[in-house]
């Protein structure tokens, strides 16, 4: 959480998330597909992948979550995208708030959920490649 934030206050990157959230939706035919459920409230995120020459390509979310989920999945998918796989994986929730500039602590599961589904989809895209011919 950003000490200047307060408990319960959102970043302007985390509004500007939240409010016009980037690729929205799922990829078509996609390389990987994976979920995470924020143990907490329930909320699940889904996130698709189109994955090329070793690198994502292309992220797309839906989620049945909270601001901060929606924030959070928004601004992982522009931050995946040109990443190798690797470079993807490594991703940390540490990373991605502070992309958004920080949140609210209690809402920091949200965006551990957002990494999860991204880590589940990157395993089913390299399980995927490796059952190709
Ligand atoms: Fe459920 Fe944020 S995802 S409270």
């Amino acid at each position: 959480m950003s000490e200047e934030l307060g408990p319960d206050l959102y970043s302007p990157r985390a509004v500007e998330h939240f409010t016009d959230p980037r690729n929205v939706g799922a990829v078509a035919d996609p390389d990987g597909k994976g979920s995470d459920v924020n143990p907490s409230c329930g909320d699940r995120t889904t996130i698709t992948l189109r994955i090329g020459d070793g690198h994502v390509a292309e992220a797309r979310f839906r989620t049945f979550g909270c601001a901060a989920a929606i924030a959070s999945a928004s601004a992982l998918t522009e931050l995946v995208v040109g990443r190798t796989a690797e470079e993807a994986r490594a991703l940390e929730p540490a990373d991605l708030i502070a992309t958004l500039g920080g949140l609210p602590a209690r809402k920091e599961g949200c965006a551990l959920m957002a990494v999860g589904a991204l880590r589940a989809a990157l395993v089913d895209a390299q399980v995927r490649a490796g059952a190709r011919p």
